[in-house]
């Protein structure tokens, strides 16, 4: 089959990067079977330069139709003065909102040859291999009312509203268990139902997907709080773990750093399924930004942007021995001791982002 992708390297390193993904794409290509048709667009600050907005309605019409979109990172010292409504990280919101991407997937792998090199124990983190599904569209980031409000007396009033509806958590907990059921079978999930009326719910509604469609899947609840200090503790004990837009940024970004430096760290948002087809609109992206600071230099990282179009070829293509198959190469690559700049621990040599991309290609 032919798969449908949209590029969008974006700024800075975005293209660096996206470069390198792109051999990999051409490789499938050349060796037939799974083979994809990609078309490119521009987004951030490239596409404000271009057309005085983040994402031209053309580039946005294609994201839509395409299978996957696969996006580099944008943004960038040049583009500090632009309007809000038009800088260039509104493209990439643009993106999540018209895709209605609800479903916030991010890995924390820990490849062998970094074990040594984390932040944590070695034990801890070896074949570390879990997946965090963060709820992305609701929540206390989005809940009304949201306001600071001025009661006159020298004092104001914050008020964030934390809010979910049944059908919220039950698409987003469809997603964890129909995403374990292609790992280890595993789901914990988690909330503050001591403290949280949605907690309650979520508790409630993630139970009762779980008892009507998904018995097989074991499921497993943990408070929020708990689950911080057990990714630190002992995250192997974990395989996907779902929770709400918030404790899910707080809890991601502790899961990324069990494996090491940002510019290894992929993701994936999805949406809704099709009706027809199935399939649900996708964006794979690297957590990292545009990094202005290397911007140029070749000195990049691609191991993000690669491990998140593997997961491109895993969760919209089905495409899992090809997904294997990249990570592995990352791995081994890894294992041959060839490390980009922000991994370079003493004894080795750092490579650019060009060969770092040619010898996982070579891998
Ligand atoms: P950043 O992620 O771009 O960089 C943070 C630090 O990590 C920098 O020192 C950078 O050199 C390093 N780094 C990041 N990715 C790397 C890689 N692949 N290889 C080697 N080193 C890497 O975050 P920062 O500096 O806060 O933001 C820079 C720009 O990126 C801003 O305009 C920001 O708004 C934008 N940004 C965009 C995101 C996106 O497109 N999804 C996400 C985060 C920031
Ligand atoms: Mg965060």
């Amino acid at each position: 089959a032919t798969h449908n992708l949209l590029l969008l390297p974006g700024d800075g390193i975005g293209t660096e990067i996206m470069a390198e993904v792109k051999k990999i794409i051409g490789w499938f290509n050349a060796r037939g079977g799974a083979t994809f048709e990609t078309d490119e667009g521009l987004v951030g600050g490239a596409a404000y330069d271009a057309h005085g907005k983040a994402i031209s309605e053309e580039d946005m019409a294609k994201a839509m139709s395409a299978d996957a979109v696969i996006f580099g990172a944008v943004g960038g010292p040049k583009w500090d003065g632009v309007a809000y409504d038009v800088r260039p990280e509104a493209g990439l919101l643009r993106l999540r909102k018209d895709l209605e991407l609800f479903a916030n997937l991010r890995p924390a792998i820990c490849y062998p040859a970094l074990a040594a090199s984390s932040s944590l124990k070695q034990d801890v983190v070896e074949g570390l291999d879990i997946l965090i599904v963060r709820e992305l569209t609701g929540g206390v980031y989005f809940g009304e009312p949201k306001e600071i409000t001025d009661l006159g007396n020298g004092q104001k009033r914050a008020v964030d509203t934390q809010v979910y509806d049944t059908f919220e958590i039950e698409r987003i907990a469809r997603v964890a268990f129909d995403l374990a059921r292609t790992r280890k079978n595993k789901v914990c999930s988690m909330e503050k139902r001591n403290v949280m009326k949605s907690g309650l719910l979520w508790n409630e509604v993630v139970t009762g997907v779980h008892d009507r469609e998904f018995k097989d899947v074991e499921l497993s609840h943990m408070l929020a709080d708990a689950g911080g200090m057990q990714l630190v503790r002992w995250p192997k004990q974990f395989d996907v773990i779902v929770t709400d837009n918030l404790f899910g940024d707080m809890l991601s970004d502790i899961a990324a750093m069990l494996t090491g430096s940002l510019g290894m760290l992929p993701s994936a948002s999805l949406g809704a399924p099709d009706a027809k087809t199935g399939m649900r609109k996708a964006m794979y992206e690297p957590v990292h930004g545009s990094a202005p600071d290397i911007a140029g230099t070749g000195a990049a990282n691609p191991i993000a942007m690669i491990a998140s179009f593997a997961m491109a070829l895993r969760y919209s293509f089905g495409l899992v021995a090809e997904a294997d198959m990249v990570e592995k190469a990352i791995s081994a690559t890894l294992d041959k001791g060839l490390r980009t700049k922000d991994l370079m621990s003493e004894g080795m040599t750092a490579v650019g982002t060009t060969e770092m991309g040619d010898a996982i290609l070579a891998e």
